[in-house]
């Protein structure tokens, strides 16, 4: 391990993957686990009016963070349920005959996923290529659009690379031949302004834990209001959530998504000035001393916390863990046990070696500049000596080698 000063906290700097919670989010839950634990759905009593007052004041925030209406929002356990409901739940309950639905390359799998499962239901299934900066191909998407597509799934930020898609302009081709946008949302919010409304989007999904909520808590945004859209619940039971998703709500959840979802729009523009500071400092750093490192995305249209790094020749999963107390994350594996390079950094072009050297780094809300600093001279230097045994092994073999031949 290579010795840097000492520190008694780590870097956190995986913010793509999660968020902390924020402790004025947290404060806004505590009441709900034990105080008001009532089930919202009891209004007999005072407390499970009150919880169900709380739900409400929530579903106002996060409709008021997007742009939308209160009847808009239908609350989830993620983006993961909310992508998985609006491409099953829209196709399942339409009855256009239009069979096509296009996503494109860069989606998260739980967008990719379900739209592949739609095709064992006779839906025809393609994937719009991106360019090499990530960005959706808008030629190839006009060129795939026909009066057969029903739907069209493209996330706002992407991940892995940070890449910002052009929502308006996706909506007007995808609107222009009658079909249905679904954005996932889930690394946009408080990242980008969404205005569901100009954008024109007719589901959007969001999550919790990656805009400084709680985990396993997100909602589905639907156009024109939940009650009357054309979406087949992926759960039944006792009918809540306008019969759109049973089950008890999570209040707690619910009320650190709503307390976050207004953090995350109120503090958008100071977040990102700061953090996109403490990204191109971290980001001058590191390729200054390494030059052949080369950054990944649309550099010019990516999100402030987000750095996707390629390190030619170093592989980025041992580099992860002899990092120690900095913590980060390859951009290759990013499934469970995966053992494939991401289906991103392929999408983009990157060959499968230089998908396994290519590390990511997020940055975010609590990154302080002493953290940058540190996090990149770790960086740097276990790369420098990770060439160095690199380079003694070589020459080791190499010794052995001539041996033998004398
Ligand atoms: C773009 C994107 N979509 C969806 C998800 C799934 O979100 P959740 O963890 O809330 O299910 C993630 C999380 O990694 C994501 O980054």
């Amino acid at each position: 391990m290579v010795r840097l000063p000492e520190r008694t906290h780590s870097v956190y700097l995986d913010y793509h993957a999660s968020t902390p919670c924020d402790p004025r989010v947290v404060e806004a839950m505590l009441p709900y686990f034990a105080d008001t634990c009532a089930n919202p759905a009891s209004s007999i009593h005072m407390d499970g009016r009150k919880a169900a007052q709380a739900v409400e004041t929530a579903r106002q925030q996060v409709a008021a963070s997007i742009g939308a209406e209160p009847h808009d929002i239908v609350f989830t356990s993620g983006a993961t349920e909310s992508n998985n409901l609006a491409i099953l739940g829209s196709a399942r309950a339409s009855s256009c005959g239009r069979m096509r639905i296009l996503a494109g390359a860069i989606e998260h799998k739980s967008v990719l996923a379900p739209c592949r499962s739609l095709r064992h239901q006779g839906f025809d299934v393609e994937i719009i290529p991106v360019a090499r900066d990530g960005q959706i191909d808008l030629h190839a998407l006009t060129d795939m659009l026909d009066k057969r597509t029903f739907l069209v799934s493209v996330q706002a930020v992407n991940n892995e690379i940070g890449t910002i898609q052009p929502m308006s302009e996706i909506c007007e081709l995808v609107h222009a031949y009658g079909a249905l946008l679904h954005c996932d949302a889930a690394q946009a919010l408080g990242r980008i302004a969404i205005t569901v409304g100009s954008s024109g989007v007719d589901l959007l999904s969001l999550s919790g834990h990656k805009c400084y909520g709680p985990k396993g808590i997100g909602a589905l945004y639907v156009r024109g209001g939940v009650r009357n859209a054309p979406l087949e619940s992926l759960v039944y039971g006792g009918g809540q959530e306008y019969n759109v998703r049973s089950g008890t709500l999570n209040v707690p959840g619910i009320v650190g998504l709503g307390a976050a979802a207004e953090l995350a729009e109120g503090e958008r523009r100071s977040d990102s000035c700061r953090i996109e500071q403490l990204r191109d400092c971290f980001e001058h750093q590191v390729i200054s001393a390494i030059p052949t490192a080369h950054r990944n995305g649309a550099v010019g249209a990516r999100v402030a916390g987000n750095s996707s790094l390629t390190l030619p020749g170093i592989e980025v999963e041992a580099l992860v863990a002899r990092l120690g107390d900095v913590l980060c994350s390859t951009g290759a594996a990013c499934a469970l046990g995966a053992p494939e390079p991401s289906h991103v950094l392929t999408a983009i072009g990157l060959t499968r070696a230089d998908a396994y050297s290519t590390l990511r780094i997020g940055f975010g809300r609590f990154s302080t500049q002493d953290d940058t600093s540190y996090a990149a001279l770790g960086l740097v230097r276990t790369v420098e000596a990770i060439g160095r045994a690199t380079l003694a092994a070589k020459r080791r073999i190499l010794g052995e080698y001539t041996h033998l031949i004398h």
